[in-house]
Formats: C-alpha cells, structure tokens, sequence
C-alpha cells in the first residue's frame, strides 16, 4: 500500500465524521433493516465467549445490540485509531457492561496463540496494508472451532453510482468502491476458504433512492480516494451534474448489497 495512502487512511479515521457522513447516505435506504442488528442476528456467539473485535469504529455494534449482551462475555474492543476507541469508549459508558479496549493494528495482534472465541471484523480487511497478515493473525488467536465474522460490501454495490461518477469524470478514477475492492465480498470469499475450513455468507441488500445531490457528494467526498479530488470546483461541478441527473429522472436509485461472513477455524 503507498505511504500517501497509509497517511490518508490515518486521517480519515482521526475523528467519526466519514463514517457518519457515508452513515448518512445509507439512511435513504428503502431497506429499513438495521445493518448492526442484522450483522448481530447473523452471529451465533456461544453463552461464554471470549472475543474480539478489530477496527470497532464507533463501538455500534455493541450500543445498538445492547439488551443481548450476556454476563459470561468477555469483549475486547479494539482498533487502530486511538480517536476511534475513545468515541467508541464515550458512547458504550452510558451502558452498565464492561468491555475492554486496547489499540490494536489487525496485522499484529499482540495476543497469544488461541486465546478467543470469536473474531470480528466489520468493513476494515480491505483498509490494512497486509490482509493476508491480518488473515493469519486473526487464525492465530482463535481456538480451534472459533469463528471469526467479517462484513463487507459486494464487488457491484452501488454500481448506479459509480455510473454516473464514470460519466461524470472517468479521469478521477472514483467510479468504483475505492478501498473496499481490496477485501469485497467475491475476493474475500476466496481468501477466507484459504485460511478457515468452513465458509458461509449471507447478504444484505437494499436501495437508496433519494432526490438530494448533497449527501450523495459528501458521500464520495468522504472517502480516502473522493478525500483530496472532490473539493472546490469538482465538488461544485460534480453535485450540479447529479443535480441535473434527478431533475430529468425524479430521483437517484443505488443498490446496495453487503455481507456476513462466518468462517470457522
Ligand atoms: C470503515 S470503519 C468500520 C468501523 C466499524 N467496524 C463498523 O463497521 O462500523 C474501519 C475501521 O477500521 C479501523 N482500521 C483501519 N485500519 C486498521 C488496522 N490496520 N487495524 C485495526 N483497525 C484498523 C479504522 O480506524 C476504522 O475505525
């Protein structure tokens, strides 16, 4: 991965506000399931546990799916960015449950051999330099017969909107997932079955449909590649031509569609 990468991804983490940002676009979403209670339902976690997660972000997972926490779990919240952990530490003190939360690189867990039940990893393989690393890592520190889940977004999640960027400016190379095709839910199924035995998905899929250029912008905008090109005059062109784009057609439609992973060691 490039330095100029390295450095941006480092930025992009430092406070919440990308990720609320791209939150935000998801929230036109015709599909009202909830994405961090659907990924909970999808996880079969034994009533004792030892866990961890890598990359928690802002800690939802865990606030949003707060009444199913068991007495016997023992969670260990982590992630690269310090920012990270503390917004994630802010949000889950107003819950009467501890966890703990240590700042961890997902390339180099600072664990020992077999030592949790359960992995997750939500939307953050495609963001380390090394996933291969991260694979093995993470294999390394689940007994055997743990499970480690992973969400990410589908290889044409989307797709309607990287469209209409290509359209708009092919030059700019932002028509496509950007960091996510690194780990998307076709490549990473074939590196998962590389290292677990057993592999299952399942996917979640909706639509966006919205009449509003803004959030769609500030979307691509948001992103670690979208970061340094969509600004000023870009931004502008760029959200006058969507602008355009629902006055002739009503609206613009985005299908969506990521997924669980469960793999087990
Ligand atoms: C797209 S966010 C996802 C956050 C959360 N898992 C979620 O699904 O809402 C990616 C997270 O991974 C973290 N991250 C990036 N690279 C990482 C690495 N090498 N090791 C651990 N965490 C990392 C970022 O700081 C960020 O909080």
């Amino acid at each position: 991965m490039e330095s100029n990468i390295k450095q941006a991804l480092k930025e992009q983490y430092k406070t919440a506000e990308n990720l609320n940002t791209r939150g935000n676009l998801h929230s036109y979403n015709t599909n009202k399931a909830d994405w961090d209670n659907w990924c909970f339902s999808h996880m079969q976690i034994p009533n004792k546990a030892k866990m961890l997660e890598l990359g928690c972000g802002t800690g939802d997972l865990w606030y949003k799916n707060r009444k199913y926490l068991k007495d016997d779990w023992d969670i260990t919240l982590s992630d690269s960015s310090a920012k990270m952990l503390e917004i994630t530490k802010e949000t889950l003190g107003q819950i009467d449950y501890s966890f703990t939360y240590k700042e961890i690189n997902a390339q180099d867990i600072p664990y020992g051999n077999e030592c949790f039940d359960v992995v997750i990893a939500r939307h953050m393989l495609y963001l380390v330099p090394d996933i291969e690393k991260a694979l093995s890592e993470i294999k390394r520190v689940l007994i055997e017969g743990g499970t480690l889940y992973v969400t990410t977004n589908a290889h044409d999640s989307m797709s309607e909107l990287n469209v209409l960027v290509k359209k708009f400016d092919p030059k700019m190379g932002l028509h496509n997932n950007g960091m996510c095709d690194r780990f998307d839910m076709e490549s990473g199924l074939s590196l998962l079955k590389r290292y677990f035995s057993k592999v299952k998905m399942d996917i979640l899929q909706g639509k966006i449909i919205i009449n509003d250029a803004e959030p769609i912008v500030a979307y691509k905008a948001s992103t670690v590649r979208g970061n340094p090109i969509l600004i000023g005059d870009k931004r502008r062109q760029f959200k006058e031509y969507l602008e355009d784009y629902i006055k002739k057609n009503g609206s613009i439609s985005i299908t969506t569609k990521a997924c669980v992973f469960k793999a087990h060691r």
